[in-house]
């Protein structure tokens, strides 16, 4: 884990080899649906995995077959909600409750709505009470504006002031960090990557393409 210097809070993975090969692979071209969404479930197990090394544990007695000794449990591993924000990040989350087991889970949609004032629509919002002792992590592959998580994380505001808010996602593009950390500068970010800028359509580049598209296929209206 590796802390980024331009952003207080934002960390990225770029010093692990295991998950940056992984990671190659969901940017790969060739990769197809099924390696796509196994390699976010793979990246969501290991991400959770190296979030745990940030949590608090605390010491135990534990008793094994010959005499008493010392243990740990991550207290905050069994305080956790986990945010999925449709749709991309259900393989993620998927990943995640394998190690963060005792995760209560919030499903919501966001998405950008008409011209001309393109605000973030929210229309399925799931969400549980969110308690003072809790983690809670806002799952989202792609930090590209932004805009989308600034509006996800004021709703779950809504729902209750947590131990620590995190933001977990695949990439990110700089200026979608810089507009989450001035609009909820409390947030701690966390992410596989920190791409180099987003495009004019808004996609991160390099990138991996439509995360959702990749992993799901591309919709259509009929
Ligand atoms: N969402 C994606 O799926 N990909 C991007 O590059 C940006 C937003």
């Amino acid at each position: 884990m590796k802390r980024d210097e331009r952003w207080k809070g934002v960390y990225s993975f770029e010093d692990s080899p295991f998950i940056m090969e992984i990671l190659t692979e969901l940017r790969d071209e060739k990769t197809g649906p099924i390696a796509f969404r196994k390699g976010l479930v793979r990246l969501g197990r290991y991400m959770a995995y190296e979030l745990t090394k940030t949590m608090d544990v605390e010491k135990v007695r534990v008793k094994t077959p010959l005499e008493e000794t010392k243990g740990m449990i991550i207290k905050d591993r069994r305080n956790v909600v986990i945010i999925t924000v449709l749709r991309a990040a259900i393989p993620l989350m998927e990943g995640l409750i394998k190690v963060l087991e005792h995760a209560r889970v919030g499903i919501v949609s966001a998405s950008r709505g008409k011209a001309p004032k393109f605000e973030i629509e929210m229309k399925y919002v799931k969400v549980p009470q969110v308690k003072a002792e809790d983690t809670v992590i806002v799952a989202d592959p792609m930090i590209a504006t932004g805009s989308t998580l600034i509006r996800v994380l004021d709703e779950v505001k809504r729902y209750g002031k947590p131990k620590r808010l995190v933001v977990l996602g695949v990439l990110a593009a700089p200026e979608g960090i810089s507009r989450i950390k001035e609009a909820h500068p409390d947030v701690e970010i966390f992410v596989a990557a920190i791409d180099r800028e987003l495009n004019e359509k808004g996609y991160i580049l390099p990138g991996l393409g439509d995360a959702g598209d990749r992993a799901f296929g591309e919709p259509v209206r009929p």
